[in-house]
């Protein structure tokens, strides 16, 4: 399957939902303000080891959207359920090998060498999202 479509009217914000597209998770997070906040807390940081800001990683602010796929040897990273460890960032904890990403999906502790990938996608309207 090329794409895939979402209904994303019934997430909550601050919710966190995984879908799965040719055969890999994606994980789509609708932010909360408090979320927006600590993942542009970041942008611009010359720790970064991927740098990009938030914006150019989710252009509809509110809606974050990724492969949930670490970019170091292609573990799922945690973070996806509230109970789940996060890291000190509000984001993503890789259990295979430690990396961590931020809010914004940016990697903060390798060895993960990039940020969590932006799959291609676009809004039908309000409340559909196309991946692919
Ligand atoms: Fe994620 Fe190695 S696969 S840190």
């Amino acid at each position: 399957m090329a794409s895939v479509e979402v209904d994303i009217s019934l997430i909550e914000p601050g919710q966190r939902i995984t879908i799965k597209w040719r055969g890999k998770p994606v994980f789509v997070v609708y932010r909360t303000d408090a979320m927006l906040a600590q993942a542009r807390e970041d942008d611009g940081n010359p720790a970064l080891i991927d740098p990009a800001t938030d914006s150019e990683r989710a252009p509809r602010p509110e809606w974050l959207i990724m492969v949930g796929v670490c970019t170091h040897l292609g573990c799922i990273p945690l973070g996806q359920k509230d109970s789940d460890p996060r890291g000190p960032y509000g984001g993503w904890f890789c259990p295979c090998h430690g990396s961590i990403y931020d809010a914004s999906g940016r990697v903060r502790k390798g060895p993960a060498p990039r940020n969590l990938p932006i799959p291609p996608y676009a809004f039908l309207d309000d409340h559909r999202i196309r991946i692919g």
